[in-house]
């Protein structure tokens, strides 16, 4: 674990390329992990890469890896709702960096509100995909700049 970094996607991101195209583009979650892999690796990292639709496993993959160097995650709609991911992201302190594809904030208003924010080293929106990218070279910078 001491040199991986973790790729988190919460519900419905597996359906990046078809769903919505209009809001979060035509790329596919398998080739944003790949881009993201690739970044990880030309830092000197590994790339754990994680979906889910069920917000226990979420929470299962986070125990199971909280020795992680640091993560990335969209939670989807969890984001908005999950007091249990927010728990685990503070009781495991896995340093991260929230990403949403869409402005969330210039969408509907249950959208506004994180439960994951108030813990994020940082958080990028409405980049688009190019936002997991973002993330992942700041965390390889950071982490190899320590
Ligand atoms: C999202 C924004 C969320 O509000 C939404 O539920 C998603 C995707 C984004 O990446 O823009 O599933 O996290």
């Amino acid at each position: 674990m001491e040199k991986t970094i973790l790729l988190v996607n919460g519900p419905n991101l597996n359906l990046l390329g078809e769903r919505e195209p209009e809001i979060y583009g035509k790329t596919t979650l398998q080739d944003i992990e790949e881009k993201v892999e690739e970044i990880a690796i030309k830092g000197g990292f590994k790339l754990l890469p994680f979906q889910s639709n069920h917000e226990g496993e979420i929470v299962d993959f986070l125990h199971q890896n909280s020795k992680a160097k640091y993560l990335i995650i969209n939670a989807g709609a969890l984001t908005h709702t999950s007091v249990a991911l927010s728990d685990a992201l503070s009781a495991l302190k896995i340093p991260f960096i929230e990403v949403h594809i869409s402005n969330v904030h210039a969408r509907e208003s249950f959208r506004h509100h994180s439960y994951l924010s108030p813990m994020a080293k940082g958080i990028i929106v409405g980049c688009g995909i190019e936002g997991y990218y973002m993330a992942a070279q700041l965390i390889a910078d950071r982490l190899n700049a320590e």
